[in-house]
């Protein structure tokens, strides 16, 4: 399929549960609309190897699979969106994740995004991706991911071509440390009690679709594409 390089996008925000796949579909995103994948959970890791003063302060919540504070949170994300690079739209994986954030992510936007000229504000198309709880935790403990290109494979459901290797620079893969089932449960349950609330918010504002994410990785990527092009022919008709 052919790559977007000027057709303005607009934000997408993915939600769904841990192991949903929001990962997974970001990258085909990015890839096929040029825009930048914003991940939370991939910069903070970041913080947490380098060990910034960020990391520092995330590490000790993520070990334990629950949520790092709101405000750390957002400092990090209005630093990314203010790079010049999100201007023609931008993918939010697992962000916001509590009512707090979604609240600040509206008001971000309103404030930062939005172009003052142009009445169309361009409220993200949030899509949430859907997944039987029970085969969650097979989807987790299965994932293997490249350090080098940060391609996401699955030893039970896409296993690279030789064992533990990645398919495309060779590099050895490695195992997530919050992918130990103690820790899953804990994420699956700060999912639960944090983020449903998240996912209510935008279905009373009207703003959430849902995709069936229990589909062969293809299938769901399709929907997802439908859906951000309908999204941003509304966005470049002013609707
Ligand atoms: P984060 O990194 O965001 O983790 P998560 O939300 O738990 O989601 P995952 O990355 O585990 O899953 P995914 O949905 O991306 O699935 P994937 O595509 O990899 O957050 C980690 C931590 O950071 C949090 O616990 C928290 O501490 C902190 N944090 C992050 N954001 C925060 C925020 N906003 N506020 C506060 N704290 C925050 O797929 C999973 C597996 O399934 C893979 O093996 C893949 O190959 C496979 N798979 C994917 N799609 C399919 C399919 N359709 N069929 C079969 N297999 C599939």
């Amino acid at each position: 399929m052919a790559e977007e390089t000027s057709r303005k996008i607009g934000p997408v925000v993915l939600l769904g549960p841990p192991g949903a796949g929001k990962g997974t579909q970001s990258q085909l995103i990015a890839r096929r609309y040029r825009i930048p994948h914003v991940s939370t959970g991939d910069i903070l890791r970041e913080n947490v190897q380098n060990q910034t003063v960020l990391g520092r302060q995330a590490k000790a919540n993520m070990a334990r699979g629950e949520l790092v504070s709101d405000t750390l949170v957002c400092d990090m994300v209005a630093d990314r969106l203010r790079q010049p690079d999100s201007l023609r739209g931008f993918i939010l994986d697992g962000f916001p994740r509590t009512a707090a954030q979604a609240g600040w992510l509206d008001a971000f936007l309103e404030q930062e995004f939005f172009d003052k000229s142009d009445s169309h504000k361009r409220y993200p198309i949030v899509i949430c991706i859907r997944v039987d709880y029970n085969k969650l935790s097979l989807r987790l403990t299965g994932r293997r991911t490249c350090p080098a290109c940060d391609r996401i494979y699955n030893v039970y459901l896409k296993p690279p071509l030789a064992d533990e290797i990645c398919d495309v620079d060779g590099s050895k893969l490695v195992i997530r440390d919050d992918d130990r089932t103690e820790v899953i449960q804990e994420r699956l349950a700060a999912y639960e009690r944090q983020t449903t609330p998240v996912v209510e918010y935008y279905q009373q504002k009207g703003r959430l679709v849902s995709v069936d994410g229990d589909q062969p990785t293809p299938e769901v990527t399709k929907q997802i594409f439908q859906e951000i092009d309908s999204y941003a022919a509304d966005v470049a008709g002013g609707r």
